[in-house]
């Protein structure tokens, strides 16, 4: 049996944008820019797919720039919003993505400005306190990047609130939503928000696009020179296949929305039920009140612990993350595993779920972990 169980680290083409990936592959391929009928009606489906965007985020056509993906978007704002806004300090926490972390670093040890990195606590929050002391305290301008949901443990964080402190003190806010955007409803006006990162393929969609949501009146330097697509900001012919494929993948997404929460909520839970009967001494990492339906971290006790265990379930056929899917295969410690204290010798698998799965394949997931499990 072939069980995927790694939808963090993406998930496959709905039926729906495949369909509509082969139509508009064979049907359009016009330049948006030219102004000819091919053109226009590239240009037009781009708009279109913009629009979509716009209306699920309750924001502006003018405020989404597509990009190549959720890499791109975090690196847009934090490499790019430097400048524009005489950015001197930047604050994130410790358990961002490695393309917020690594970037922000990359600025800080190149540029005048310094990196102020959060701590979390045990589930993988940072202190609320924390941050707004330490923003009444800093002098200049502020860029915060705090992630939505944790893409390795799904400990969801409270933007809103985060929002609100930054807009009290003068700092831009940026939130690394990808693991979010098409699985949860969206309001930026509801929450105090200049940019927010998307990625077509955690949602169904293809890989190699994603968006940026950029606040009307907050500026970045262009991160791509040249024919001035993107209103300046990212030159370069639009993927017009891959923009179209994001907006139908979204589409679908939003229509069924509460029907898949509810299947693969089911699951999870399910899942959570029959490791704890199962398998003696497993713990669930991340906060569990506040969690990404989708993922479900599990801490395996010392008995499980080998260099093998994902291995050996690929091998079974089972497909999941031993931390982010990023860093999957480097082999190395996961920076999120051990910021929330979970000691060396236990072992951190990532499930996470899509409406795809059923709990046939939890239980074959269950049988085959037990039959890993060293005597
Ligand atoms: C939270 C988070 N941010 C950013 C990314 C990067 O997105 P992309 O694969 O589209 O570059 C990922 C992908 O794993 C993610 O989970």
């Amino acid at each position: 049996m072939n069980v995927y169980f790694d939808n963090a680290a993406t998930t496959p083409l709905h039926n729906e944008v495949i369909a509509l990936m082969h139509q508009t592959a064979i049907n359009m391929f016009g330049n948006p820019s030219s102004s000819h009928s091919f053109g226009r009606k590239s240009r037009a489906a781009i708009e279109q797919a913009r629009k979509t965007i716009a209306k699920y985020l309750n924001a502006s056509p003018l405020e989404i720039i597509f990009t190549s993906c959720g890499t791109e978007s975090n690196n847009m704002v934090l490499k790019m919003g430097i400048q524009k806004h005489n950015i001197k300090h930047i604050v994130i926490s410790e358990i961002e993505h490695k393309c917020v972390l690594n970037t922000a670093e990359e600025i800080c040890n190149k540029q005048d400005v310094e990196l102020h990195i959060l701590k979390v606590n045990k589930l993988g929050h940072l202190k609320i306190n924390d941050l707004s002391s330490l923003l009444e305290r800093l002098e200049g301008k502020v860029l915060v990047s705090i992630m939505h949901a944790n893409n390795e443990i799904g400990t969801i964080a409270d933007i809103k609130k985060i929002g609100s402190i930054c807009k009290v003190n003068n700092a831009l806010f940026h939130s690394d939503t990808v693991q979010t955007i098409a699985h949860y409803p969206f309001d930026v006006k509801d929450i105090e928000v200049d940019f927010i990162s998307g990625s077509a393929h955690k949602f169904h969609g293809p890989k190699g696009v994603g968006f940026l949501y950029m606040k009307q009146n907050v500026k970045v330097d262009a991160l791509i020179q040249g024919g001035g697509q993107e209103r300046n900001l990212r030159s370069g012919t639009e993927n017009l296949l891959s923009i179209i494929a994001m907006e139908k993948a979204l589409q679908v997404s939003i229509e069924n929305m509460q029907t898949w929460r509810t299947q693969i909520e089911d699951i999870k839970k399910y899942f959570k039920t029959q490791l704890t009967a199962e398998i003696d001494g497993i713990s669930f990492n991340g906060d569990q009140e506040n969690c990404l339906y989708t993922v479900l971290s599990v801490s395996f006790p010392e008995r499980f612990h080998t260099d093998m265990f994902l291995f050996n379930l690929d091998i079974k056929g089972i497909a999941v993350s031993g931390g982010s899917a990023c860093s999957s295969g480097a082999n190395k410690g996961s920076h999120v595993i051990s910021a929330i204290g979970i000691p060396e010798n236990r072992q951190s698998i990532r499930f996470s779920f899509s409406h795809y799965n059923t709990k046939k394949e939890v239980d074959y997931v269950i049988e085959i972990l037990k039959s890993l499990e060293k005597n």
